[in-house]
């Protein structure tokens, strides 16, 4: 092994990133020996992997190491994995080597699995985040292991790209975010499975799945007997409950469009999703769901049964929709068998697990959306479907309390209305309002910035009604009409009454002038706005008794509807 040259690289120093085209090994030598010199002088060099493309440094290092981090822009404590060119290396850098890790090992590698094991004091504290362990994995490409080889040390790498973007899985993505921060990016073509490794951690019996990835869970079981799974994988993990790979801690994989998961039968996926489109609506489907989706930003995940190819397409399809003008984003999820498991988890953590159950059969409890002007009796017919079950969401309400617990709504809104309609830290909701009264540019503006988060946060409720099989869930929305919302109902229901009528109503129940309780009805649109727009339509111009009957008889049409679409999906 030839002593380790130092060659310093300086912080803000600009970097000319060189690309080595290598397909393979032979023919390549020189350039395979002049890459490995990057690793053994201290630089960074993206290097192909079957799973995805690493950022990787001399694993020994730890001034190497520490550009990765900065390079990539990642949290210090989030340790990186070292890569290594066969199992014989395994005893240099790890201690208390179990049977097992060689059986795997044999089993997987060169592969996509990276085994967590007790680490040697040669591999440094800056490496594995100050952990006594150590994640090994042996990659699967000719190219990075006689790469690793001519360096003569492991090569630490995380995936190439910036921190919590998705993982890169071509050359080009890799020059998308390191152009200038990285030495060297060898391309050795497209990853071939296209999302990471599968960790698991061999220090804890019987064995811990990490991170779901490459190599399927049932293969691993095939050779280890029973392993657990951290509850990282699976879900949004609470508040200080800590998971045992430190990176699975962070957002990731992340479009900055908010993201939702439908998960159940394929077909009533796209069915549920088609239902919910806007102009701005990006989608990622299966091929076969294509044609549902014309005119929009779509990105197919490959044929519903071909999870080698919706791993493969995975990342780069969440990678799309940045700079695209997407506003939300809708993803169909394969089943977790097989490598379902990890593609189902890359979608889901870019979706902050936010994410629709339609469940076998497919059916979706009926959302029902309520609108009418005030005085029309709106609140009564909340209260009817409230007492026969119905989930109610307010979506006044929601808009409010996201004012008070969204730091990313409040930027937006600090950015487009500056310091004035703030108190501190709090949204002063009457300056605000003062703001946009009567201006429809400043409203517009409120509007495009808040309703995709209103709806993101209305249908994460709704899929939590939908987890509880409740009969059904109501949206009451002031401006629903006009909302992205609207689409997400399968019924429009409008409670008018004669405009006198409203006048009375209001002025005896809050106590208003005259004048003042016309003006608030005219700032309203008319009741026939209602009545054009939607699907059912309750009279409120008697008594209470008589709009409630009216509300029965509503809800048995719903119940009867919700019972045919229930038997007609039975296949
Ligand atoms: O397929 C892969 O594994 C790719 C390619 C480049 O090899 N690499 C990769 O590295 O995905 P990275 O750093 O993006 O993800 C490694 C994950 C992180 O979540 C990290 O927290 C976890 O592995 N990890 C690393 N060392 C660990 C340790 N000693 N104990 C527990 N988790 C560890
Ligand atoms: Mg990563």
């Amino acid at each position: 092994m030839q002593p380790i040259q130092q060659r310093k690289i300086e912080a803000d120093e600009r970097l000319i990133t060189k690309i080595y085209h290598l397909p393979q090994v032979s023919g390549h030598e020189g350039e395979i020996q002049e890459a490995a010199d990057i690793i053994r002088s201290g630089g960074l060099l993206a290097i192909p992997t079957e799973t995805v493309y690493g950022l990787g440094a001399n694993a020994l290092d730890p001034d190497a190491v520490a550009r990765i981090y900065e390079a990539k822009g990642r949290a210090s404590d989030n340790p990186l994995i070292i890569h290594v060119p066969d199992e014989s290396w395994l005893d240099t850098y790890c201690r208390d080597v179990p049977p097992l890790a060689y059986r795997l090992a044999e089993a997987f590698w060169p592969g996509p699995l990276t085994m967590i094991l007790p680490r040697k004091a040669i591999v440094p504290d800056r490496t594995t985040g100050g952990l006594d362990t150590v994640g090994v994995r042996c990659p699967d490409h000719p190219v990075t292991l006689a790469i690793i080889q001519a360096a003569g040390v492991p090569i630490a790498a995380p995936s190439a790209n910036t921190s919590g973007r998705p993982s890169c899985t071509s050359a080009a993505e890799v020059l998308e975010d390191m152009d200038g921060k990285i030495q060297g990016i060898v391309d050795g073509g497209p990853s071939s499975v296209g999302v990471e490794s599968t960790i698991l951690d061999l220090t804890v019996s019987p064995p811990q799945l990490l991170r779901p990835g490459g190599m399927p869970l049932d293969e691993l079981e095939a050779v280890c007997g029973t392993i657990t799974i951290d509850r990282a994988v699976t879900g949004l993990l609470k508040e200080g409950e800590r998971p045992r790979a430190p990176g699975m801690k962070y957002r990731h994989y992340a479009p900055q469009a908010p993201v939702t998961v439908v998960t159940g039968r394929p077909d009533k996926c796209a069915a549920y999703i088609q239902k919910r489109l806007t102009p701005t609506t990006g989608v990622i489907c299966f091929h076969e769901f294509l044609p549902l989706f014309p005119g929009l930003e779509v990105h197919d995940l490959g044929p519903a049964q071909d999870k080698t190819e919706q791993a493969r397409r995975v990342f780069s399809a969440l990678r799309r929709f940045d700079g695209t003008g997407v506003t939300e984003i809708f993803a169909q999820c394969p089943d977790p068998a097989g490598l379902g498991l990890a593609i189902g988890n890359r979608l889901k953590k870019a979706a902050g697990f936010n994410v629709l159950d339609l469940g076998e059969d497919g059916y979706t409890i009926p959302t029902i959306g309520l609108v009418g002007g005030s005085g029309a009796g709106k609140s009564t017919v909340l209260d009817c479907f409230a007492a026969c079950g119905f989930g109610v969401i307010d979506c006044d309400r929601v808009y409010h309390d996201l004012l008070d617990t969204s730091a990313p709504l409040r930027a937006a809104l600090r950015g487009r209305f500056g310091d004035e309609v703030f108190d501190g830290q709090r949204l002063d909701r009457k300056a605000l309002g003062a703001l946009v009264f009567q201006n429809s540019a400043a409203l517009r503006d409120l509007n495009h910035i808040t309703f995709p988060f209103i709806t993101m946060e209305v249908r994460r409720q709704a899929a939590e009604m939908q987890r509880r099989h409740l009969p059904g869930v109501v949206l009451d929305a002031a401006a629903l009409l006009e909302s992205p919302l609207k689409a997400d109902c399968d019924r429009l229901v409008a409670v008018v009454a004669e405009d006198d009528l409203r006048l009375r109503r209001i002025m005896a129940r809050d106590g208003l002038t005259e004048d003042y309780a016309r003006a608030r009805l005219a700032a309203q649109p008319s009741q026939q706005v209602y009545r054009a727009a939607c699907d059912d339509i309750l009279e409120n111009n008697g008594t209470r008794e008589q709009l409630l009957a009216q509300c029965q008889a509503l809800l048995e049409r719903i119940q009867l509807q919700s019972i045919d679409e229930r038997t007609s999906l039975t296949p």
